[in-house]
Parts: structure tokens; sequence; C-alpha cells
């Protein structure tokens, strides 16, 4: 099914997206939203499924435990759907720190160990692991490039040091949208027998991820961007082979065999469920997972290789007014851009007002214009930022 989607032509994908976007971002005729890596939107469909689930949940007769079962399992699915996984190996859980957190807490690492991540990544994924100093492991920040982003050359280097564990890294940087090699990380990383630990928030969604082909071995993301789904939604992915390995830190109560039969709840017993399930801290917010299946069925009906193409079409407008102007573009645009586009004209600070005053939303990080559209911008909408950026 998904190949399917993926044959897409390029040219029906726009004409689609344009119909996705009057339909469900309806507030788009007056707001140019390019934040979307700081908040994606809840599509209508989204917004409807939540009404909907609590105005059963107002009634909670409603709502059999069956039901709520049945669309956890389908989030499951379409997670694995999204990343080239497996059911078994997605945990469903309520923001990216949670899955980031299982890793620093369940790997099996000892004093003197070494956590490699890059200078300048989100703080999700620097805290967990320097909170672990009090056991003796040490987090080592490898110095960015010149440019800002991560240095893969450096962190490929630093894997010979057999000191070197786990190498942690966003799949794409909050602040410039630098998308790493991921094909090249998983191999060096197999070879040298450390953990690859990902934080994809910032990918899944908008850049095609198949696990399949690369593999790494946990992987945490929330749903509440590139997912356009509810906060409280999220997901953990531990591969296969290393989940009876890996004991959850905190345990929710269903994380144990036997625990779907709720006649004999006081029937304890210890064994942890064979598969990612083990990891999830029940109860969760059901309504949002219920949000996050409306969403990402979406996505995936449109195709994450279609949008992906869509974001770079996008962009162009832009580029070509930072080459006309002079201005500096801090994203890389070559194969490690993604939709994230960061641009840092003179007065930032300036330019930045004047596309708040023009009701154009995006962010401002590390210094830089952040523009993330999604799918659901036009190249109408790029061009008129522009025209807000040039005469700023
Ligand atoms: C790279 C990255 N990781 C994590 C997060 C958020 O983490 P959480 O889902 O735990 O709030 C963000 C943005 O807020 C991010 O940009």
């Amino acid at each position: 099914m998904r190949g399917e989607r993926e044959r897409l032509s390029p040219a029906a994908a726009p004409r689609d997206f344009a119909e996705i976007r009057r339909s469900e971002f309806p507030w788009t005729s007056d707001t140019t939203y390019l934040n979307n890596a700081s908040i994606g939107p809840l599509p209508e469909r989204t917004r409807l499924v939540l009404e909907e689930f609590n105005r059963k949940r107002a009634a909670p007769y409603q709502l059999p435990d069956r039901e709520i079962f049945a669309g956890m399992a389908e989030s499951r699915r379409l997670a694995a759907e999204l990343i080239g996984a497996s059911p078994e190996e997605i945990g469903l859980t309520i923001n990216t720190g949670f899955g980031l957190s299982l890793a620093a807490r369940a790997l099996p690492l000892e004093a003197g160990d070494i956590v490699l991540t890059s200078e300048r990544e989100f703080p999700a994924n620097v805290y967990p692991w320097m909170m672990l100093k009090d056991s003796g492991i040490i987090l080592e920040l490898t110095p960015t490039t010149a440019e800002g982003w991560p240095d893969e050359d450096r962190l490929l280097e630093r894997l010979r040091d057999p000191r070197v564990r786990v190498l942690a890294i966003s799949l794409v940087q909050f602040s410039n949208g630098y998308t790493i090699d991921l094909g090249r990380l998983s191999t060096a990383t197999r070879e040298a027998g450390v953990y690859l630990v990902v934080d994809a928030i910032q990918a899944v969604g908008q850049v095609p991820i198949d696990l399949r082909n690369t593999p790494v071995d946990v992987l945490a993301c929330g749903g509440q961007k590139w997912l356009l789904s509810p906060w409280g939604s999220g997901f953990v992915y531990v591969r296969r082979d290393l989940i009876r390995d890996l004991r959850p830190a905190v345990t929710g109560w269903m994380a144990f065999e036997g625990t779907d039969d709720f006649t004999r709840l006081t029937q304890y017993d210890d064994r942890l469920r064979g598969d990612a399930r083990r990891f999830e801290l029940i109860t969760l917010p059901y309504q949002d997972f219920a949000g996050m299946n409306a969403s990402v069925r979406m996505l995936l009906d449109a195709g994450i290789a279609s949008i992906a193409e869509h974001l770079q079409a996008l962009h162009v407008p832009v580029l070509e007014w930072a080459a006309r102007c002079g201005v500096r573009v801090v994203s890389p645009v070559d194969h490690h851009g993604c939709g994230i586009l960061c641009v840092m004209p003179d007065d930032v600070g300036g330019a930045f007002r004047a596309l708040k005053a023009a009701r154009v939303v995006c962010g401002m990080r590390e210094g830089a214009i952040r523009l993330s559209p999604h799918f659901f911008n036009t190249v109408a909408e790029m061009e008129r930022t522009v025209d807000i950026l040039e005469h700023a």
C-alpha cells in the first residue's frame, strides 16, 4: 500500500494537497503558517475525532475497553508504517523525551562509558544523558561543523574509541534542518557495536524513513509537530532484538503478560511483555492517540515522499531570494536538507517582526528565522513571505 502511494505522480500531489488544504486547514485562507517544526496544526478531521471521542468520554460507558485498545493497536501499526518497522517494535508514549529517557535509563551502560552526541542538539536529547553523570557515564558533545551542523566525519571517527557505547542524535536538527545521513551512521554504529538512538520528532511525517534499510536501536518521536497530532501522542521504536534486553525504568501496570485480562489483575505475573508494549506507561491519553490515528492516516495517504518533494518546491522562492540578496541560508540545501529552511537576513529581528505583522507565522531559533512549511502550504504563500522579507 505504501509503495502504491509513493508512486503518485509529482504532478498529482500538489493538486491533492490543495484540496486537503481547503478542507482540513480552512484558517490558512488568512494566515500563512510556516511553524510546523514548532507545533503542527490539527487537521479538521482530527479535531472532529477528538470531539467525538470526548463526547463519548463524557459518558464513558460509550467507550468500551475493546474500542480503546483497538485504537491503540492501530496507533502502533500506523507509527510502524511511518518508519518501516513492525507494530511489535512500537511502544506508545506521551512525547519524545519519554523514549529518549527510556534509552538513557534502559541501555546497559556502565561507569566510564561515553554517550556521543553533537553540540547544538535539542535539549530533549541531552538532559536524559547528562543525568547519567551520577553513574559515571560521560556525555560527549562533539563540536559541529563551521556551519553549525553535526559533524558526521568527526562522530564516525569517535566511534573508534571503545568507550563510546551510544550515539544519540536527531535525525533532523531543530535549529537548521540538517538531516543526518542515517544510512551512514547506521552502518558505522552496527560495525562499531555502538547503540544508535535517534530523536526523530523533526523528521517523521516530512522525511521518508525506512528502518529496514537503515537500522537503529531506539527511535523516539512525539506527534505534535510534523505528524499534526495532539499533544500527548507519540511513540518509541525499539529494535526487535533489543526489546527483551531492556527493562523499562518506569513501569506501567500493563507492561506485563496477562494484564489484558481484567478479571485476574491481581494474579500478578512478573514477566514483562515480549514486545515494545513493555515500555508503555498505561494509562495513556487515549483521545490523543485517536487523534493521531486520523492525522497519520492522512499523511500516509498523501505519501511521505510526495510531501518531501512538495516541501523542496516550496523552498525555491526563498532560496532564489536569498541568492539574489546575499542572505545567509543556515540550512543545508543538498541531500542533508529537509522541509526546515532557516535564513539569517541582516536585520533578523526586524524581518521576524514584519512577518508576524503580516500574519506569517514562523519561528526564531539560534538567531535565524526558521521557516517550516508542511504539505498544506503553497508556493504562493512562500512568494508572499519572500515579498515581506525583501521589504523588511
Ligand atoms: C529535536 C527535538 N526533540 C524533541 C523535541 C520535543 O520533545 P518532547 O516531545 O519531549 O516535548 C523537540 C521540539 O520541541 C525537538 O525539536
